[in-house]
C-alpha cells in the first residue's frame, strides 16, 4: 500500500514545491496539501486540499482519519525575522504544531514525520566555519530557541516512544516559484525578483555577510531522500546538518551581474543583520553525506543561471 502524505504548511515557500514533487512521486490523490488559508491555485486543483491550523490537533487527527494518512510533513512555522516581532505566537506555532504531530505518531495514527530544523539552532558562540553536527547550540533568536527545543522533542519521542521522526537543519532556501516570508535569508530570493523587475536591489544585510544557502531543488531532494531512506540509516534523531553553498550578498550580486550587466545593489542593514551575525558561515554536513548518501547538485553559478532562465521563461525580460 502506498503512503498517504499530509503536508501541513503546504502554501509556504518550501511547501509549494515539496507538495508538487511528492504528488509526482506518490500520486496526486495520495498527497493532502493543507494550510491555514487557501493556497496556490495549481496546488489546490492538482489534488486534495484542506484548511488546517497546525496548532489544532483535533482537526489534524480528523484529516488523518479521513484520508488514512501515514506520513506528515510539518512545514508550518514562523521564521526568524517575524518570530522576533511575535515571540509568543512563534513559540506557540512552532512548538504546539510539532507536539501535536509527535503525539499523533506516539498514538500510532501516523507512521512517519518530517520536521525541519534550521541553521538558526546555532548562536554567537558556535564555531562559524564548517559548523560541526555536534557543537554549541545557544541561539539568540526566538526562532532558534524553538528549533533547538523542537530537535530535542523529536529525539525524546524517538527514544521514548519509538516515533520515526526525521529532520534537517535547513540553510537559507532559495527559490523562484515561491517566495519566503519573514526570514533572514530571504534577501537571496528577493534579489532575483528585484534584479529582474527593477535592475536594482537594496539589501537588508551587509555586503560581506556570509551565510549557508541551498537551491530549492536540492532542499526538496534532500527532504525526500531522508524520508525514503531505510530507518537504520537515520542515525541522528535530533536533526542533520545540511549544506550546499555559502555566499555573501556581494558574491551573489556579482553572479547576477554576469547575466544582467546593469544590475545594481546597495546595502542598508536592518535588525536582520543582528540575526545573521549570530549564524554560521558554512556547515559541515558530512554525517548526512555518510549516513544516507546526501549530495547537492547546485552551486552558486548553476543556481543563478537556472533561476534567471526560469524567471525569463516565465515572462520577465532579460537577455541571458
Ligand atoms: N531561512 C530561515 C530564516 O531566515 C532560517 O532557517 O529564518
Amino acid at each position: 500500500m502506498s503512503d498517504v502524505i499530509l503536508v501541513l504548511g503546504a502554501s509556504g515557500q518550501i511547501g509549494i514545491e515539496l507538495t508538487k514533487e511528492l504528488r509526482i512521486l506518490y500520486g496526486n490523490k495520495n498527497v493532502i496539501a493543507s494550510d491555514i488559508r487557501k493556497g496556490d491555485q495549481k496546488m489546490m486543483a492538482s489534488g486534495p486540499f484542506e484548511i488546517i491550523d497546525a496548532t489544532d490537533k483535533e482537526t489534524i487527527l480528523a484529516i488523518i482519519k479521513k484520508y488514512n494518512v501515514t506520513q506528515v510533513y510539518l512545514l508550518a512555522a514562523m521564521l526568524s525575522a517575524t518570530a522576533e516581532q511575535h515571540p509568543q505566537k512563534a513559540w506557540d506555532l512552532n512548538i504546539t504544531s510539532l507536539l501535536n504531530v509527535l503525539d499523533l505518531a506516539k498514538d500510532k495514527y501516523i507512521k512517519q514525520i518530517y520536521w525541519p530544523s534550521s541553521i538558526a539552532v546555532f548562536g554567537p558562540k558556535t564555531p562559524k566555519e564548517n559548523t560541526p553536527q555536534n557543537t554549541i547550540m545557544q541561539p539568540s533568536t526566538v526562532y532558534g530557541i524553538s528549533k533547538v527545543a523542537g530537535e530535542f522533542w523529536c529525539n525524546y519521542y524517538h527514544e521514548k516512544f519509538g516515533v520515526d521522526v526525521r529532520s534537517l537543519r535547513y540553510p537559507g532556501i532559495i527559490s523562484w516559484k515561491s517566495k519566503p516570508g519573514g526570514g533572514t535569508t530571504d534577501y537571496a530570493v528577493d534579489i532575483f525578483f528585484n534584479a529582474m523587475e527593477k535592475g536594482f536591489y537594496q539589501c537588508f544585510l551587509s555586503e560581506n555577510t556570509r551565510l549557508p544557502m541551498m537551491y530549492m531543488n536540492d532542499a526538496v531532494k534532500a527532504t525526500i531522500q531522508l524520508m525514503q531512506t531505510d530507518k537504520e540509516n537515520v542515525k541522528n534523531r535530533t536533526s542533520y546538518n545540511l549544506a550546499a553553498i555559502s555566499f555573501t550578498p556581494k558574491e551573489i550580486a556579482l553572479e547576477i551581474k554576469k547575466h544582467i550587466k546593469d544590475f545594481k545593489i546597495s546595502y542598508q542593514p536592518d535588525f536582520r543583520q543582528q540575526i545573521a551575525d549570530t549564524w554560521p558561515e558554512s556547515i559541515d554536513d558530512s554525517e548526512a553525506r555518510a549516513d544516507w548518501n546526501w549530495k547537492h547538485n547546485f552551486d552558486l553559478t548553476s543556481m543563478t543561471r537556472d533561476i534567471l532562465k526560469n524567471l525569463k521563461i516565465n515572462n520577465l525580460k532579460i537577455s541571458l
